[in-house]
């Protein structure tokens, strides 16, 4: 079974709709909907936005569903003058960019006490998401690059310059880094994959409400592809 975590409605929406047999659970406030979708069995689920909300449905999808792997889908802002609105980043790895314990000694981003900065996707799952990219959306550029995640919408050119210039970060999203926390503690495989609705800065509020729907489109098409090919 196959874990499959948007945060909004709007990005889950439209997978639902694909969906085969399905069954619905209710627990801390998220549908869970199993069922099956392109032949592979998922339970697709809107987490809620922001990190918390993110790291609570993964974990309910491991207690409940024994899920084999999650896979976060939807939307992001880029930190990187090549990748363009419309475009898709598949995360290499992933961290929480609002950690800091740099008083301590650690480096920003870094969770005291943890034995790793960020969170590496697995690998498989980017190789798989990265060919079906080249089938079902071949107009569409791909890149693998670092998520960085915080709860924070981020619209200013100050704060994208410093996730840049910290982390190097391909792309800026709300849930990511969470959910591949809690997929590590669990020891299981995760992978993110967004869609660029709007570059972070200054004109990231205008961008977002216009590109959004694109955006998600594009993420849609490649994880149903995705699940027919697993
Ligand atoms: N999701 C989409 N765009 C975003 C942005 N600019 N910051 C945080 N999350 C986002």
């Amino acid at each position: 079974m196959l874990g499959i975590i948007g945060a909004m409605d709007e990005e889950v929406a439209k997978i639902k709709e694909q969906m085969d047999n399905v069954k619905v659970m209710s627990k801390a406030a998220m549908d869970f909907y199993e069922g099956t979708l392109n032949g592979k069995e998922v339970v697709v689920v809107r987490s809620g936005i922001g990190k918390v909300n993110a790291a609570m449905c993964a974990q309910i999808l491991v207690d409940t569903y024994e899920v084999e792997a999650v896979i976060n889908t939807g939307i992001a802002g880029s930190l990187n003058a090549q990748i363009d609105i419309g475009d898709i980043v598949l995360s290499t790895d992933t961290l929480e960019h609002d950690m800091d314990a740099v008083a301590f000694g650690y480096p920003v981003g870094q969770i005291p006490r943890m034995d790793t900065l960020s969170f590496e996707a697995d690998e498989k799952l980017r190789a798989l998401a990265k060919k079906v990219c080249g089938e079902v959306v071949p107009e569409v550029s791909v890149f693998e690059g670092r998520v960085v995640s915080g709860d924070q919408f981020v619209s200013d050119k100050g704060k994208k310059d410093w996730l840049v210039e910290n982390f190097n970060g391909y792309c800026t999203e709300m849930e990511g880094a969470a959910i591949a926390h809690a997929a590590y503690l669990n020891g299981i495989p995760f992978l993110i994959i967004r869609a660029i609705s709007d570059k972070a800065d200054d004109s990231a509020s205008m961008d977002y409400p216009t590109f959004e729907a694109q955006a998600i489109e594009h993420s849609v098409k490649l994880l149903l592809a995705m699940c027919e090919q697993m």
